[in-house]
């Protein structure tokens, strides 16, 4: 049953919220504590339907996983290479992130696993992991174009690979890497553009061996050593930038408002958005930086602020990828053009971002080009005229970004479907509304 919610002008917000914990930080963390020997203990973890369904998924491949009382999670790991063979398919439901990284995981130990997921994720393409993770041994048997239902049959003799990724993807690069751990030798990946380091970070953290260095012609080739021996610890998982950007950018469209959101993970790979923000006149503070288990953590202190049209290097987009469409809705109420460039990998996101962001926008009265892969808003520093219902097409940060638009509009702003927001943000509507946003159930 589809949940359709209305957000309406809200007055400043106001207050301090903890946003739930980072995705590719916990679904790493729970990978990496099954294979780890001993126990470890991860607090802060998302409890986010994406990342439930990876913590069944490593309790599916025999490793201890459980959720204590005071909200930590306990897992007791089976050693590297000491995975089992999962009795049922494995649903990865909305989630890229869990079926391609745990496509890697299994490619390298010697049994079948079957993944599938919802519709959405059944559309999105997979070819760009088990190409790389062919090469090193493992079979596929994929739908036409390489999707999902999938049937992994890993290799009981991995051969280490150095592979160029052809797509700047942090997913890829990390599944390589998880098929890596368990491969004699060193596997390598070259990256010409740098994307999200979670996986290189953690793995060091539980004693691998990880070696980065620049690469002949550019970029850096990152390896990891086999058969690493990783010992169980205690995780902390930092609040997610990602989920924080949605209160961030009302924070600074609705007027008056003054918000505090604490422990946000400000990883330099990560942190495109708030960057891009502040070139566009944004008032973002950061405060108590620190570092947490190997992962840069501050309070972000976010104050309304009138914002400027700016092009956005298409560089960038790798440390933003789930950013653009809060980042298009705060260009919609900028003063000036906002360009965004670099974008194709958003066609093939949960749903095609590019396409739902421009029909969004057009249809709350904002003047937006779509092209291949780009997305140009005009603002014209008054507030759009709002008042559209929006298609979310199951897509959380469709959803989300324009619950947000909602707020600052000139009249309220519909989705059509909120149920995908507990993918990656559960409790995001009582947070906004703790916060002053008025979100409601819709009766359309
Ligand atoms: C993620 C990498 C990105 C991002 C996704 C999470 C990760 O995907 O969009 O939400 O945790 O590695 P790509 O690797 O496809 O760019």
């Amino acid at each position: 049953m589809a949940k359709p919610l209305i957000s309406s002008r809200a007055p400043a917000l106001a207050g301090s919220a903890r946003v739930p914990g980072d995705k590719s930080i916990s679904h790493r963390a729970l990978m990496l504590g099954a294979l780890a020997v001993g126990e470890s203990v991860v607090t802060g973890l998302l409890e986010g339907d994406d990342v439930l369904r990876t913590a069944a998924c490593m309790r599916a491949l025999g490793a201890e996983v459980e959720r204590r009382a005071d909200g930590s999670w306990r897992l007791f790991g089976r050693g590297v290479g000491g995975l089992m063979e999962p009795a049922d398919v494995l649903d990865m439901g909305n989630s890229g992130t869990g079926a391609r990284l745990l496509m890697g995981l299994v490619a390298s130990h010697p049994f079948t696993t079957i993944f599938t997921g919802d519709a959405s994720l059944r559309s999105r393409p997979m070819r760009r992991v088990t190409e790389p993770l062919g090469r090193m041994g493992a079979g596929f048997i994929t739908r036409d174009g390489g999707r999902l239902p999938a049937t992994v049959v890993g290799t009981a003799r991995p051969m280490p690979i150095s592979y160029e990724l052809p797509v700047a993807s942090a997913q890829v690069k990390s599944a390589i890497l998880l098929a890596g751990l368990n491969t004699p030798g060193e596997t390598t990946v070259i990256e010409r553009e740098a994307t999200r380091d979670h996986t290189e970070l953690m793995l060091r953290n539980f004693g691998a061996t990880i070696r980065v260095e620049p690469a002949e012609g550019g970029g850096r080739a990152i390896s990891v050593t086999g058969f690493p021996e990783l010992t169980g610890r205690p995780m902390v998982v930092p609040a997610d930038p990602s989920s924080a950007a949605f209160p961030a950018v009302a924070a600074l469209l609705v007027e008056g408002s003054e918000i505090r959101l604490p422990d946000i993970g400000i990883n330099p790979l990560r942190a495109g958005l708030y960057q891009t923000l502040l070139e566009m006149g944004a008032d973002i503070g950061f405060e108590r930086r620190r570092d947490q288990a190997g992962e840069p953590v501050a309070d972000l202190v976010i104050r309304a602020s009138r914002l400027k049209g700016i092009d956005v290097p298409a560089e960038r987009a790798p440390s933003m990828i789930d950013e653009y469409p809060i980042l298009a809705v705060a260009a919609a109420f900028a003063d000036g053009t906002t360009r965004m460039r670099g974008l194709g990998e958003l066609r093939v996101k949960e749903s095609d971002r590019l396409g739902a962001m421009a029909r969004g926008l057009a249809a709350c009265g904002v003047a937006v080009e779509e092209e291949k892969d780009a997305l140009i808003v005009h603002g014209t520093g008054r507030p759009p005229l709002g008042g559209a219902t929006i298609a979310t097409h199951f897509d959380h940060r469709i959803a989300m970004s324009f619950l947000v638009m909602g707020m600052a509009s000139g009249r309220a702003v519909t989705v059509d479907d909120a149920e995908a927001i507990d993918t990656s943000f559960p409790g995001f509507v009582a947070l906004m509304n703790g916060l002053g946003s008025k979100i409601e159930a819709s009766g359309e």
